[in-house]
């Protein structure tokens, strides 16, 4: 008996694109709580950082990505970039018609939740925090929140060198987060998809009264809403001979199948770069 059109559907894959590798936590997340799905990620290595970058870049960007992905037949986008989320995604929403979600709303639903005190801090890039977006929707769902938002721009590179347990990292994160401190958080949003990877170091800054939310868990959660409401989950695992992952990138994809080695315990096969422009 052939496959239904419903479960051609299903069988399609999910997605999800970064400005880089950052992305890679939210992709580990979702395979670790949707081990059904398939996913196609693309990571714009060439063109990243976008965290320094303008509302109409990322936007461009964001835009020639999504067409990428949709010629690969996903059946939904997680913009797993939290730049992207806050510059682009209301934009493609609109343009898309296969449905897509980002990170910060996510993000600021969990922070909610977890606050007792109504004082959350919100660390992200400088693009990310000057869109106020965090701000936003957290006002937007309780208006007697107090948000504090700061630009930790020095976490990327740090990330991305590998000095994840580094007393540099210490003291940086230190400068960074003194001020959340003084203003008695008790909630931090990683507002940034590398920020998990020293969530130890700034979790030994902030102390254990403060609850690290990282939106890369928050987003595969509401993913997983997401294919269930409009009926796309996968009910099975895909068959042999089927590529469960696939990545994308737009330049060196031998630096960056190092590092999504570090990040995923699923050894990735191999990254394929493409044109991203032509798109
Ligand atoms: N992925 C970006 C973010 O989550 C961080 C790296 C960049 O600046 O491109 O905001």
């Amino acid at each position: 008996m052939g496959m239904s059109e419903q479960e051609k559907l299903c069988n399609r894959p999910i997605g999800v694109f970064d400005s880089g590798v950052g992305g890679l936590t939210v992709a580990r997340e979702i395979m670790r709580q949707l081990p059904n799905e398939r996913i196609v990620y693309f990571g714009d290595t060439a063109r990243v950082p976008y965290g320094s970058k303008s509302k109409d870049t990322v936007t461009k960007y964001s835009r020639q990505i999504v067409r990428f992905l949709q010629t690969q037949d996903v059946k939904a986008i997680v913009a797993a970039c939290n730049t992207a989320s806050a510059y682009a995604l209301d934009e493609l929403e609109q343009e898309t018609d296969v449905p897509i979600i980002g990170v910060v709303k996510p993000g600021a639903k969990a922070a909610i939740e977890a606050t007792r005190n109504g004082k959350i801090g919100v660390i992200a890039t400088e693009a990310t925090v000057s869109s106020g977006i965090y701000n936003r929707y957290i006002k937007e769902n309780d208006e007697n929140v107090t948000v504090l938002s700061k630009a930790c721009p020095l976490f990327v590179p740090l990330v991305e060198e590998g000095l994840w347990e580094d007393p540099v990292t210490d003291e940086i994160a230190e400068r960074y987060l003194t001020e959340l401190i003084d203003v008695g958080i008790d909630t931090l949003i990683l507002g940034c998809t590398h920020y998990p990877m020293i969530r130890a170091a700034i979790g030994r800054i902030m102390g254990e009264s403060v609850t690290l939310v990282n939106p890369a868990y928050e987003t595969a959660r509401e993913l997983k809403q997401l294919l269930h409401d409009n009926g796309l989950e996968s009910g099975h695992r895909p068959g042999l001979g089927t590529e469960l992952y696939r990545f994308f990138v737009s330049d060196a994809a031998d630096k960056f199948q190092k590092f999504a080695n570090s990040i995923l315990t699923y050894g990735i096969l191999s990254a394929k770069v493409i044109a991203i422009d032509k798109y």
